[in-house]
């Protein structure tokens, strides 16, 4: 049967992926790592049959856009063209957390996707493989492949730019607290955030920074050094905002309750109540990391503050799999 469906984490970056070497392959500039994510995820089921008159794409209780069905065509048609079969498909996926919450959806998406419709479509890939080809429907998407803790290394092209896991999901018992905040939908998507950050000048001062960054980050991991870490994960998230607020035209993802977040958790921190350091992506959300012991007490704390809407606590988790539920 010509039908798999499989089911992939999102994944957080310690060290973010923003800028492409090319833009086709979406090779990255830079080196990223990141942990996947236990509770925010999408499954993906993908049927290819001859007796398929067009091909539909669906997400449940979600609108797709146009935009969205021909990046996911785009990808089916790579995977197409490696099995060497025609076929139209269907594919219906589903995420834990609603699209509007502003919780990055490309990357589960797009590697539930890969390893979904290459079963589907009969082609027998390596984790490598899987990886390579999750890269190209978003860059992102290659460190939700491989489970737990988890580098990209950049490569130079198409055969060399993929994901492999550090650590398995155990190894550190870090959480992540997503916490969603009022009004997240983000404006500007990260593919079109990222070309405009090529021009500023800052962009090439990050990218200077960062093999020292990355070889810090992964000392603090080896070491299981927690200030080390998030240490490291703040200062990465802040140059990648500093980017984008001074690129032209400027980009503001952060609003008024980022900033209370921001805050509180540098307060809580500094007063010896909690310890957990700040990480955010292409939108307004805030992600905190910090050791399972404390996961609870800094969850109430957050809580509190005017604006937060939810907040998703999630441990590093497997990478993406091919699971036994189809969809439909
Ligand atoms: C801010 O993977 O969404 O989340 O390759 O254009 O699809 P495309 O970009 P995408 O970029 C995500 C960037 C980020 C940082 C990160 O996850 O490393």
């Amino acid at each position: 049967m010509m039908k798999a469906t499989a089911k992939a984490p999102a994944n957080i970056g310690f060290i973010k992926y923003w800028g492409k070497r090319d833009e086709e392959l979406r090779l990255p500039l830079n080196s990223s790592i990141s942990i996947t994510l236990s509770n925010c995820f999408t499954i993906t089921t993908v049927k290819f049959s001859k007796n398929f008159k067009r091909g539909s794409f669906k997400i449940v209780g979600e609108e797709t856009t146009k935009k969205e069905k021909e990046r996911v065509l785009k990808h089916l048609d790579r995977i197409r063209k490696k099995a060497g079969i025609n076929f139209k498909a269907r594919v219906l996926s589903q995420n834990s957390f609603p699209k509007k919450a502003g919780i990055a959806s490309s990357a589960s998406g797009f590697a539930a996707l890969t390893v979904a419709a290459s079963k589907a479509a009969g082609l027998k890939l390596s984790q490598k493989e899987l990886s390579i080809l999750a890269r190209q429907g978003s860059g992102s998407a290659c460190r939700s492949i491989p489970d737990g803790f988890v580098e990209w290394k950049a490569g130079s092209k198409n055969e060399n730019s993929y994901s492999q896991s550090l650590y398995p999901p155990t190894y550190w018992n870090l959480r992540d607290l997503v916490v969603v905040v009022k009004d997240p939908i983000k404006k500007v998507g990260s593919t079109a955030a990222m070309k405009l950050s090529l021009k500023n000048p800052y962009f090439k001062k990050r990218l200077q920074q960062l093999p020292k960054r990355i070889k810090k980050i992964k000392k603090a991991l080896t070491k299981k050094d927690f200030a080390l870490l998030g240490e490291m994960i703040e200062e990465d998230a802040v140059d990648f905002h500093a980017i984008i607020m001074t690129s032209k035209p400027p980009i503001f993802y952060w609003n008024k309750v980022t900033m209370d977040i921001i805050h509180k958790v540098i307060e809580l921190r500094e007063e010896g109540i909690v310890e957990s350091y700040f990480t955010i992506d292409a939108g307004p959300n805030v992600h905190l990391i910090c050791q399972a012991k404390d996961a609870l007490s800094l969850k109430k704390e957050i809580q509190k503050i005017k604006g937060v809407q939810k907040i998703i606590v999630n441990k590093p988790a497997s990478g993406a799999h091919l699971i036994n539920q189809h969809l439909f």
